[in-house]
């Protein structure tokens, strides 16, 4: 007998108001799934840039006229209430968080059904909220700072738009790395990136970290709102900035198609980040940096399921200091 959840729709692309509380399918598991009671669930820019299909090349992994997923929501966090029959890591009652692909999109909901191999267990010493708020703007930061920039013990690493959901995790990890921190935010910030353990903050309202004669080894920019030749400013003579934000189109192709080239030219690597991929090992990895308490998520704020479209419109604004958290209630 099927039964019906809550969930976040949307049929067609555009701004918040597309978004519908509605009634749907509960899912079922298949054999290697698990189905998980979703207690708290994060927003992401990946929401916002899918339900708005933008930049325009969204639509050719969502449907280009119109949805083909009309779900949202990647990361989540929740306890396991059925398991599929080849499923054996996981039990009933378990307590798990983990993030859907980009093209599975529907944490937004009172329920879904995920792989096991995408799961770890939540850590006993976090709320769902906090488990929630970790996945995906993690998975951004640690895969940008490891893969693509090689991260080593003494580097002098600077994070810009360190007050952010990916630069409070980018904060925490290169510090867990043994790096030496600068983090760039606003002035109303500087007292939280400190206190998330940054070693200097520059106030970018005051200062320009390109131009104020120090460089590092590493630049993570959660933002994307520089050129080439700035970047290359402040980064030491084999020094990588590693890029994972986008501003407007204009940076977005100069770092893309330029950064390459440039980057051959002189010992400093500018470049964008591949997108993040969300595995089990990464997840596993986090969840020990989570238990050990080198890693703590910032909240900002938290909204209920049905009132997740406020909750995009407060994140599409681009001053969430940490994470936008999605609380899922449920009756019974
Ligand atoms: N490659 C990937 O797979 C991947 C995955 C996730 C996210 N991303 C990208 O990463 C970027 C950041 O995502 P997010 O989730 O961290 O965004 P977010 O939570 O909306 O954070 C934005 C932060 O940027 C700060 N900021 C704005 N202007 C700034 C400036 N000029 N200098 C320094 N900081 C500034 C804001 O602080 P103030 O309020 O103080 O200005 C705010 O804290 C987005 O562009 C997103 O698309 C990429």
């Amino acid at each position: 007998m099927s039964s019906n959840m809550k969930a976040i729709v949307y049929t067609e692309y555009g701004s918040p108001d597309v978004l519908q509380f509605k009634d749907v399918e509960k899912p079922t598991p298949k054999d290697n799934e698990v189905l998980v009671k979703i207690h708290a669930a994060s927003a992401n820019a990946a929401d916002w840039h899918t339900m708005r299909a933008t930049p325009f090349l969204a639509r050719l992994v969502n449907g280009f006229f119109k949805p083909k997923n009309p779900r949202l929501g990647s990361d989540f966090a929740g306890r396991v209430e059925a398991v599929g029959r080849t499923v054996t890591q996981f039990q009933v009652s378990d307590d798990v968080f983990g993030s859907m692909s980009l093209n599975e999109l529907s944490s937004f909901a009172e329920y879904l059904c995920a792989r096991e191999d995408t799961l770890v267990l939540k850590p006993a010493n976090m709320t769902f909220e906090q488990a929630a708020a970790v996945p995906l703007a993690a998975f951004t930061a640690l895969q940008g700072l490891r893969n693509k920039g090689q991260i080593q013990s003494g580097q002098k690493v600077l994070i810009n738009g360190a007050s952010g959901g990916v630069g409070t995790f980018a904060v925490q990890i290169a510090k867990s790395y043994g790096a030496e921190v600068t983090g760039v935010c606003s002035t109303r910030n500087l007292d939280m990136v400190r206190s998330i353990g940054a070693d200097h903050v520059i106030d970018y309202t005051r200062e320009d970290f390109t131009n104020n004669g120090q460089q590092y080894d590493l630049i993570y920019c959660a933002v994307g709102n520089r050129s080439i030749t700035d970047y290359q400013r402040a980064l030491k003579p084999q020094g990588a900035c590693v890029i994972a934000g986008f501003t407007n189109l204009r940076l977005l192709f100069e770092h893309m198609i330029l950064g390459p080239r440039r980057s051959k030219a002189g010992g400093k690597r500018v470049g964008l980040m591949d997108t993040a991929n969300g595995n089990k090992k990464d997840l596993a990895f986090l969840k020990e940096l989570l238990e050990t308490g080198k890693v703590t998520p910032v909240i900002d704020r938290c909204y209920p399921l049905s009132e997740t479209a406020e909750a995009i419109r407060y994140l599409e604004q681009g001053h969430a200091q940490g994470k936008v958290v999605i609380t899922v209630a449920h009756n019974n």
